[in-house]
């Protein structure tokens, strides 16, 4: 698949600029090595890293190696690689292709589907950024196999909630098939990959901004933010707090009547066989429901959740008591 990038370039285009991270270069540069001429833009990563000062520091070396505005970025690493490299391009000259070559799980099925790109701030994550729609996304599965386990787990979340919100199929594949996703069998992930793509795709084309529909993206991800934070994103990955979220929501549409227990039980037996995330020792409940307020996808005020009906269906809904809030966040913390 990385042996077409080529194939994928805008038909007239400029200088290319690669952006990726030593690390990956150094697992696989070799891909795109050959293909065509490029230069090669390193990013420290981390996500301490994914701050303005970055992009600004990338974009003066585009510009003292010629680029202009027939330039290109490709973006090759994971979500945060992405995130730049897409704010990167969307910015550079007021905006130039990217194309994003995701090289992690979350990236692939994820974080580089939708257009959405940017920085950190001190005050918040991804408060700082544009939507920049990409040229083209290559996900190639072979690149999956040097990815830590535990980055590769974490991924799986995604493609979890994806199965939960909107794909029965999805949901039957991650159910039926652990020992195969998990082996990274290869027709379980082409198949995982490209059913988590097609519905974000579906779901970000008919939406492009955060309206209602792409809000169902969010499930598990509201009361996951708040981990996240109250932990300062050390203790777990983005999709491990996600995992979380996904229980308490489970908790929550359960305890609110909008699901049956039975249909409960397999949602959380799906979330569950791909854990365990990290310990959630020592959280406090209260804590995690304070920082729901807080979350930048509140709209006016009130905290949305988007909580599973039946397996492949959500409804967006809010105005719920914090009591049953809390209950459902000590129910997914026991
Ligand atoms: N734009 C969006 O819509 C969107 C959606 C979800 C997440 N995100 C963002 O994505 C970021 C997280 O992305 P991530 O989980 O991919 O993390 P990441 O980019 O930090 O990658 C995880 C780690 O894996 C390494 N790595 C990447 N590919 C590898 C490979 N093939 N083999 C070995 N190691 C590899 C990276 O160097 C890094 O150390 C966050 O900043 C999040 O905000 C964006
Ligand atoms: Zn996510």
């Amino acid at each position: 698949m990385l042996a077409r990038v080529r194939d994928f370039l805008p038909a007239k285009h400029g200088k290319l600029f690669v952006v990726t991270t030593e690390d990956l270069w150094r697992l696989h540069g070799d891909k795109l090595t050959g293909q065509f001429p490029f230069d090669v833009l390193f990013f420290p990563g981390g996500e301490s890293r994914k701050r303005l000062s970055e992009v600004e520091a990338l974009a003066e070396q585009m510009l003292a190696k010629g680029a202009d505005r027939s330039s290109v970025v490709i973006a090759f690493g994971g979500g945060i690689v992405g995130d730049l490299g897409g704010f990167l391009a969307a910015s550079f000259m007021r905006g130039i292709p990217v194309i994003q070559v995701p090289t992690t799980l979350l990236a692939q099925v994820d974080a580089s589907i939708g257009g959405k790109t940017g920085a950190n701030l001190v005050g918040g994550k991804n408060l700082f950024g544009a939507f920049h729609q990409p040229a083209a996304v290559l996900a190639d599965p072979d690149v999956l196999r040097t990815l830590p386990v535990r980055e590769y787990r974490a991924g799986l979340f995604e493609v979890v909630k994806t199965g939960i919100i909107r794909s029965p199929e999805l949901f039957e594949l991650l159910t039926k098939h652990r020992d195969k996703v998990l082996a990274q069998e290869p027709q379980a992930v082409e198949q995982m990959i490209s059913e988590s793509v097609r519905i974000k795709c579906e779901v970000v084309t008919a939406d492009e901004k955060e309206g209602d529909l792409r809000r169902i993206l969010n499930f598990g991800h509201t009361i996951g933010h708040a981990l996240e934070a109250e932990t300062q994103y050390s203790r777990f990955l983005h999709g491990e707090a996600v995992s979380f979220g996904m229980t308490a929501a489970t908790h929550l549409a359960q305890s609110t009547g909008f699901l049956d227990g039975a249909t409960a039980e397999r949602v959380h037996g799906a979330i569950d066989m791909y854990g365990p995330i990290p310990s959630t020792a020592g959280i406090e409940p209260t804590n995690l429901l304070g920082r729901l307020a807080k979350d930048k996808k509140t709209i006016q005020g009130s905290v949305h959740f988007v909580l599973p009906t039946a397996i492949g269906r959500v409804k967006i809904t809010s105005g719920l008591s914090e009591d049953k809030v809390l209950e459902a966040i000590k129910a997914a913390l026991a």
